[in-house]
């Protein structure tokens, strides 16, 4: 072990934020950061959704369709912690790049609208958490709005994921009457008196002994608030649950915090919760066992690719989350997929739109590695005995198009558009083997997704296209063909193609097409999950 090393691991707090469109997460980002002191950058977030100074070409496509994109990766520090907060689109027509964030993250908050609740994105994308180990904390959001009793929230995520939830804070009072949060640890209730958006400090801090109707002129709380926010404090903690480290790192436990970002209530409570409670970069494993994260020798893995993301540098950048080990600019590294060994002089920290070189980063960072295509998705980097973590898996695509290049003199440049695309994980190409017309069929899980590439396709490489949509509806990549087994039985409608690393695959209609392969064909092994790297 490293002492450096280990020091520096234990002050990083790694995590994303995951919700469902508008349910707050761009507010509460802004609002940590502004707690953590990057009160312009903050600025900078919210730009993001409303004006978005485009310094990207193909951020004017967010901007056209109000959404979110690309992920960044935001770091700032609060009490002696250095937090790096993975922003994931909120999209669901994105959630491959979503998923692969959350690959590099240590834990994950879900931000859950209180009048809402558990909304279709939160969901899916909690699942994916509980699936890959990754621990969940809750902020219940929009509490100064009208909106579910907060027992009635833990108890739909508590039917919803069959977890324990372990209320941190309780809200006094909701909607126009939210006053402020019992914290549950401290015994303190916090109450303010305004409403502002501005940075705040509760205006009142009392014990919840004194919290009491008798008081609740002097507080100047209703005296009704006051006892119902009593009752449901006594309630919870009759109720007996503690928050236990292992049943949260197990995914059994999600610590539940109350608040409102957009008046800055409870938000800086929670943070100063959540970095307690948030786990430090943990020990990751691969296929030569545990790698600990305070080793000496630097590893990572290549999570997300993203080309042109400044049309000022048109360059490729390699996000690279840290594992183990430390990292030095200029250092030497062997990518572990083709064995190459490199040297790493261009190691960028990207901060929203800003960057600046990093000369070293510990375990939990991100690095932006400037890629002259030596890195591809799921690549791990490593100093030392060779190694590779986890794959990362590429999802069976749900939609299929023919995309075509309506101006051939521009054939060049729609063919390198597209591979770099397809390298970012933005999009899978499949083609048939066995055709001689040259017809690429372009598949994504998301349907947006094909606006995204149109739109870079235009802008970034000036290329005008068109689309003609396909019937498909699944993949299923092909295991065990040989020269002994080279036909295929299919159903009417199926087609045989390879993607874009030369494995095989079949495309399907239904998922009845793909038991009828599956029946037929049994000396085959067909999956719907691909892993890269
Ligand atoms: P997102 O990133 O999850 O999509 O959500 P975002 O933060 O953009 O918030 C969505 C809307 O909800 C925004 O309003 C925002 O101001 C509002 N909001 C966020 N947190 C709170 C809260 O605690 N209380 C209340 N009352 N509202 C909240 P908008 O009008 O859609 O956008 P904007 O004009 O404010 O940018």
């Amino acid at each position: 072990m490293n002492r450096t090393v280990d020091q520096q691991r234990n002050r990083r707090r790694t995590f994303a934020i995951i919700s469902h469109p508008d349910a707050g997460k761009t507010t509460l980002t802004e609002k940590l950061l502004l707690f953590g002191g990057s009160i312009e950058i903050a600025g900078a977030v919210r730009g993001r959704k409303s004006q978005r100074a485009a310094t990207s070409d193909w951020m004017e496509l967010e901007k056209q369709r109000g959404i979110s994109v690309s992920s960044t990766v935001l770091t700032f520090e609060f009490d002696d912690c250095l937090v790096n907060l993975l922003d994931t689109p909120g999209h669901h027509d994105f959630s491959e790049d979503t998923y692969r964030t959350l690959m590099a993250a240590d834990a994950a908050v879900m931000v859950v609208d209180q009048a809402k609740g558990v909304e279709a994105q939160t969901e899916k994308l909690f699942r994916v958490c509980a699936m890959r180990g990754i621990p969940v904390m809750t902020f219940v959001n929009k509490v100064d709005r009208p909106g579910l009793a907060p027992l009635e929230v833990i108890d739909e995520i508590e039917t919803k994921f069959g977890i324990e939830v372990v209320p941190q804070n309780w809200p006094v009072g909701g909607g126009q009457d939210f006053r402020g949060i019992v914290d549950l640890q401290q015994d303190m209730v916090h109450l303010y008196d305004e409403i502002s958006s501005s940075r705040r400090v509760a205006s009142r801090q009392v014990p919840f002994s004194d919290f009491t109707p008798e008081n609740s002129e002097d507080l100047n709380v209703a005296a009704g608030v006051v006892t119902s926010t009593r009752d449901d404090v006594d309630l919870i903690r009759s109720a007996g649950t503690h928050f236990d480290q292992e049943q949260f790192m197990a995914g059994k436990q999600s610590p539940i915090f109350f608040g409102s970002a957009l008046t800055n209530i409870g938000v800086e409570r929670f943070l100063r919760g959540f970095l307690k409670l948030c786990p430090v970069p943990r020990d990751r494993t691969s296929n030569i066992g545990e790698i600990s994260a305070s080793r000496e020798g630097f590893a990572g893995f290549v999570f997300k690719i993203q080309a042109n993301l400044d049309p000022r540098h048109r360059d490729r950048v390699a996000f690279v989350r840290v594992c183990a080990g430390r990292f030095e600019r200029d250092m030497e590294a062997t990518v572990a997929r083709s064995g190459k060994k490199l040297r790493l002089p261009r190691a960028l920290r990207i901060f929203g739109q800003e960057r600046e070189t990093m000369d070293e980063a510990y375990p939990g960072d991100i690095i932006g590695l400037v890629n002259p295509g030596e890195f591809l998705l799921g690549d791990t980097i490593f100093q030392g005995e060779p190694f590779h973590y986890e794959a990362l898996p590429q999802f069976s695509p749900e939609f299929f198009a023919v995309l075509n290049c309506t101006d051939t003199s521009r054939r060049k440049q729609f063919d390198r558009g597209l591979s770099q695309l397809v390298e970012e994980g933005a999009i899978q190409i499949f083609h048939d083997p066995r055709s001689t017309v040259r017809e690429l069929i372009l598949a994504a899980v998301g349907e947006l997704q094909f606006d995204v590439v149109r739109f870079r396709l235009e802008s970034e490489y000036n290329t005008q296209t068109s689309l003609s949509w396909r019937s498909f509806k699944l993949t299923r990549w092909i295991e065990g063909l040989n020269d002994e087994v080279t036909t295929l039985k299919l159903p009417y409608g199926a087609k045989r193609v390879r993607d874009q690393f030369g494995h095989d695959a079949v495309l399907l209609q239904t998922e009845w097409d793909a038991n009828f392969v599956e029946r037929e064909n049994p000396k085959l092994r067909f999956t719907s999950m691909r892993m890269l790297g």
